[in-house]
């Protein structure tokens, strides 16, 4: 019995054998996958370096949503890892820069925005993901440790953990070629993405916590996104867990 949205959502958005729609827009060019701000200054991160840390087997025994971080900050070679265990490019061929996650139709409908509360030589601030040049564009800086713990009900942790990893869609990069059905894709590929940073996490001796209560439009605000073409999807809080 369908009795809301999502019912109705999950039941229109179906591939039903023999009756698949044609419902994306393949006949116009294919969306571009990144997203610049080329007014923004842009700071080049270390080349990620696999550090020694535990093997994969032990990294997912040891991975527990972790609430509490001290104050210490993260370095920017641990940032640098997070992010490229998240989006980094890690393999090109067949004319497409793969990821370290899937992504249905290697469309990458995801960005990555940061707030950075603490990280070693890195001014507090929102920064952007820049994929293929592993770069950060500067948003804005100031202390938006408030705001973003705020956004997320009130939820202290992202107040206080070192970053905080926002990532939203753009839902036209996966609407070009799945319609209506790209939405179910789109936050499965955060999923992806998500576990990934978890993982890379305990990898560098972090903690992190996905967190999925959050006031979207708030996010969307402090990020300086529409949240209509593009939209909050999911947050991760990350630092050294208080020990
Ligand atoms: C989609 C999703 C949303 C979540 N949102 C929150 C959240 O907003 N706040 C929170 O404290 N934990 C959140 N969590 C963490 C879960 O509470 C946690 O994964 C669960 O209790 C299992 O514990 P574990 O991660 O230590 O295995 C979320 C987890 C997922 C997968």
């Amino acid at each position: 019995m369908n009795t809301g949205i999502g019912d109705s959502f999950q039941k229109e958005t179906k591939y039903i054998r023999g009756k698949i729609p044609v419902s994306g827009r393949l006949w116009e060019p294919p969306p571009r996958t990144d997203k610049s701000y080329p007014e923004c200054p842009r700071i080049s991160l270390p080349p990620p370096r696999g550090q020694n840390g535990p093997g994969l087997w032990e990294t997912i025994l040891r991975r527990r949503s972790i609430r509490n971080f001290s104050a210490q900050p993260i370095s920017l070679d641990q940032l640098s890892q997070l992010l490229w265990a998240t989006q980094g490019i890690t393999h090109q061929g067949r004319g497409y820069f793969f990821r370290a996650a899937p992504s249905a139709g290697a469309l990458y409908p995801v960005e990555t925005y940061l707030v950075i509360n603490r990280v070693a030589s890195l001014e507090a601030g929102i920064y952007h993901y820049q994929v293929g040049l592993h770069q950060l564009a500067q948003i804005k800086m100031g202390d938006f440790s408030r705001g973003i713990a705020a956004a997320a009900l009130n939820q202290e942790m992202a107040a206080a953990a070192a970053v905080v990893f926002c990532w939203t869609g753009i839902f036209a990069r996966s609407k070009w070629k799945y319609g209506q059905r790209a939405y179910r894709y789109i936050y499965l590929d955060a999923g992806h993405i998500a576990q990934n940073l978890a993982l890379a996490a305990v990898g560098l001796g972090l903690g992190s916590c996905q967190v999925a209560a959050l006031y979207d439009d708030e996010v969307n605000h402090l990020l300086g996104v529409d949240g209509q073409k593009e939209s909050i999807l999911y947050l991760s809080v990350v630092g050294h867990p208080y020990p």
